[in-house]
């Protein structure tokens, strides 16, 4: 059974949540297949592989609100296991929908604070790769404070990833950038390769919602890659 999210225990968040009714169909779609692709957050360490029908490398999408791209890329790369960890619940809804009708079978989902999801559910050095693809900007000066890829979620991410894996973050912003690259710049074993072209990039792939509307604004779009070594 689909399980509401718990109380948090956190005082700044990456996001805000808009009550919003979800109509009788969404719920519908939420009951019907959220036993099937959804995972219930728990505070404790398990198993994620463990889920799925095959034992492959996981892949964390983190924020894929939608989940278009995510739901393209896993339907093109069946031998590898993908877990996405959204807050929005009509992106949850929605991509639940997109995973039932083209029968994939190696994405699940997790409605919950992907913070909270890290620390308390995801063992340390499992991670093959974290896709962060258009995480909210935050982009007036006060709430800075608000954004996900700070110090602690950035150390959070290295310590999950394995060795040679990899965080992957597009963002429109210059800012939050220079903020990126000069927090992982004091992680010594965290490598920027972002010049060359890796192959877990998935590069033939749907553009996510946030990444057609910085292209249609004209904003270019960086591509910031690191590896763990
Ligand atoms: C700007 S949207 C980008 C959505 C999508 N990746 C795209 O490119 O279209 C950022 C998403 O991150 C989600 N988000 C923000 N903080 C989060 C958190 N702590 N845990 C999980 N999801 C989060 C939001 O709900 C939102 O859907």
């Amino acid at each position: 059974m689909f399980k509401k999210k718990l109380s948090y225990k956190r005082t700044i968040r990456s996001y805000v949540i808009r009550k919003r009714k979800i109509t009788t169909d969404q719920t519908n779609i939420l009951n019907k297949f959220w036993n099937y692709s959804g995972i219930n957050f728990l505070t404790k360490k398990i198993n994620i592989n463990n889920l799925f029908d095959f034992n492959n490398s996981l892949i964390v999408d983190i924020g894929f609100g939608y989940g278009n791209a995510l739901v393209d890329i896993a339907s093109k790369n069946f031998s590898k296991n993908f877990l996405g960890i959204e807050v929005y619940l009509p992106g949850i809804i929605y991509c639940l929908k997109q995973i039932n009708s083209l029968n994939i079978k190696n994405l699940k989902l997790i409605y919950y604070d992907a913070f909270d999801v890290l620390y308390y559910m995801i063992k340390d050095n499992s991670i093959l790769k974290f896709q962060i693809f258009c995480p909210d900007v935050w982009s007036k000066r006060r709430h800075n404070k608000r954004r996900i890829l700070k110090k602690d979620f950035i150390d959070l991410i290295f310590a999950k990833l394995i060795f040679k894996g990899i965080l992957h973050i597009i963002t429109d912003s210059e800012s939050y950038v220079n903020n990126i690259l000069k927090i992982i710049s004091k992680i010594t074993s965290f490598k920027n390769i972002s010049h060359k072209k890796h192959h877990l990039l998935f590069n033939c792939r749907e553009k996510t919602k946030f990444e057609l509307k910085s292209k249609l604004n004209g904003k270019r779009l960086f591509n910031l890659v690191f590896e763990k070594n």
